[in-house]
């Protein structure tokens, strides 16, 4: 066996110190990366970097420099065991992705739970329960773990163990024969995991065909180093896992959140800056879009994710609070950055709601007032309606920003908050049987990201789908387009 230079992430845990010790045994050279170094005896071989792992990208990125490979041996601090901790994988894969591609290294292999990602769909439903329910803070941090490697166009091997023991090392192991790569879609030239561990299957051989095989090329996601990706929404739900599995590309992203501390800490876990802004407010929104301008000469992509149903009120400013949150504001913020987008692309998250939904050219100004007073749900999907006719009447205008609107699927995200403690109940009771905030993350990742021009189409999922047929008015658009200018015309920027 080739000498390699190995970097053991999780060095002092039961089995990152087993795979230390058999990397020196093979005469491999380790470095070890652990929180505490202090009075570690000095052994031939082994050089230890102090930092941890989650928190300290500067010690991640001085511990990759070099390596030929990386082990990570991390896991976390389980839930349901210990109660505390924090939940770590998801923010320590990030950074060693990020040290990696920095320092071109290419291989790592990682160990995650059995049951989390691509494994989860051959669990038993007992413990797909489970882990959805009493340990999900972990299952969600091992499924994001998951995405951003398999995101990261790295060769990577993931190993999805049960249940380790310490009793001496057998010659006998078995893997699952029929786990698929996490997601291929993303990675360019993936190298798929030799063995999927469990205890009780034969081993199998390596996947070969891979979904991405099939993708026609111009479908394939371009490449986001470097790209400016201006992304709403992003402090909770599938923003705040689009985020990361864009940052996890080299995206230079800059994140919107209403919410200070949320956005705050996921700008901090992928190193992004980040802005507030509450939708509800036009001059909150116009100030945000000030800011923006200054920030970013240029921007590849606007996400335009943030939106939810919201109680029927009237803002400040005189408008229904949902047709504002989720269609004046994401359209002031779109063409107020006009100017930026050149041959970018504008995609909003839309929802499957907004096909029941009905607008008529000749009374905007009702439906901007909550008229017919209607459910929160049946102003969301109104406004949900009015978001798509704008994004494609600013095409018209903007012929040269290519366009796109999708349903992210039903997700259990932090969607129904507005409803308090029913919400919450509703969302614990349903989350077995509904996506996860970062599937809908994938679907937005995966059309923002893509090759090929979105023209405007609709899709469900990352699938093209047929939508309201008022998508598509253009005397709505242009109705809307003029009830928009007037309904925002006299509120200036917050900070002027
Ligand atoms: N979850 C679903 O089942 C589902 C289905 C269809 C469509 N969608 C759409 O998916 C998108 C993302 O939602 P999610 O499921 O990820 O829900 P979420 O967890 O509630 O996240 C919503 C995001 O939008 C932001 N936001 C909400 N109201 C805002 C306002 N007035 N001003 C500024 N930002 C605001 C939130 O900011 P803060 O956290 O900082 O408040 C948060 O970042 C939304 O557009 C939603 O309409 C969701």
């Amino acid at each position: 066996m080739t000498e390699m230079k190995l970097l053991v992430v999780g060095a002092n845990g039961g089995l990152g110190r087993q795979v230390v010790t058999h990397s020196l045994e093979h005469g491999h050279q380790v470095t070890a990366l652990v929180r505490r170094g202090a009075g570690q005896v000095e052994t031939p071989g082994l050089r230890m970097v102090e930092g941890a792992v989650g928190d300290d990208l500067a010690a991640v990125r001085r511990a990759v420099d070099g390596q030929d490979a990386i082990v990570s041996a991390l896991g976390n601090p389980l839930w349901l065991k210990a109660r505390t901790g924090s939940a770590v994988m998801a923010r320590a894969t990030a950074n060693l992705v990020a040290a990696m591609h920095l320092h071109q290294v290419r291989r790592i292999a990682m160990p995650l739970a059995w049951g989390s990602g691509a494994s989860r769909q051959h669990t038993a439903w007992p413990l797909k329960v489970l882990t959805r329910l009493l340990i999900r803070r972990d299952y969600q941090d091992f499924d994001t773990a998951e995405a951003i490697l398999a995101a990261s166009g790295l060769d990577f091997t993931i190993a999805y163990f049960g249940s380790l023991t310490d009793q001496p090392a057998s010659r006998a192991w078995s893997a699952h024969p029929d786990v698929k790569p996490p997601r291929p879609w993303r990675s360019a030239a993936p190298t798929w995991p030799s063995a999927w561990w469990t205890p009780s299957n034969p081993p199998a051989p390596p996947p070969t065909a891979s979904r991405s095989a099939a993708r026609r090329k111009d479908d394939a996601p371009m490449n986001l180093t470097g790209k400016t990706i201006v992304l709403t929404g992003a402090s909770s739900g599938l923003g705040a896992e689009a985020a990361r599995l864009l940052s996890a590309q080299g995206a230079i992203l800059h994140l919107v959140g209403r919410d200070e501390k949320r956005t705050k800490a996921i700008g901090e876990e992928v190193h992004a800056p980040t802005y507030t802004a509450d939708f509800t407010s036009l001059s909150q929104t116009r100030s945000l879009a000030a800011q923006l301008a200054d920030a970013v000469p240029d921007i590849d992509v606007l996400a335009l994710n943030a939106g939810g149903v919201m109680p029927p009120r009237l803002t400040d400013d005189g408008i229904d609070a949902n047709f504002q949150a989720n269609a004046l504001a994401p359209w002031l913020l779109m063409t107020q950055l006009a100017g930026k987008l050149g041959t970018g692309r504008v995609l909003l998250t839309n929802s499957r709601s907004h096909d029941n939904a009905v607008l008529s050219p000749h009374n905007l100004a009702a439906a901007l007032a909550g008229e017919p007073r209607v459910s929160g749900h049946r102003t969301y999907a109104r406004a949900k309606l009015a978001a798509g006719v704008l994004l494609r009447e600013f095409h018209r205008r903007n012929p040269g920003v290519d366009v796109g609107d999708f349903h992210p699927g039903i997700m259990a995200s932090d969607f129904g908050r507005y409803m308090g403690r029913t919400g919450s109940l509703l969302k614990t009771a349903a989350r077995p049987f509904i996506g996860t905030p970062r599937q809908g993350a994938e679907r937005l990742v995966e059309l923002a990201t893509r090759q090929q021009a979105l023209a405007g189409a609709y899709f469900v999922h990352a699938r093209r789908a047929k939508g309201s047929a008022q998508l598509q008015s253009q005397e709505l658009g242009t109705a809307l387009w003029e009830a928009a200018n007037r309904a925002t015309a006299s509120v200036s920027n917050s900070a002027e």
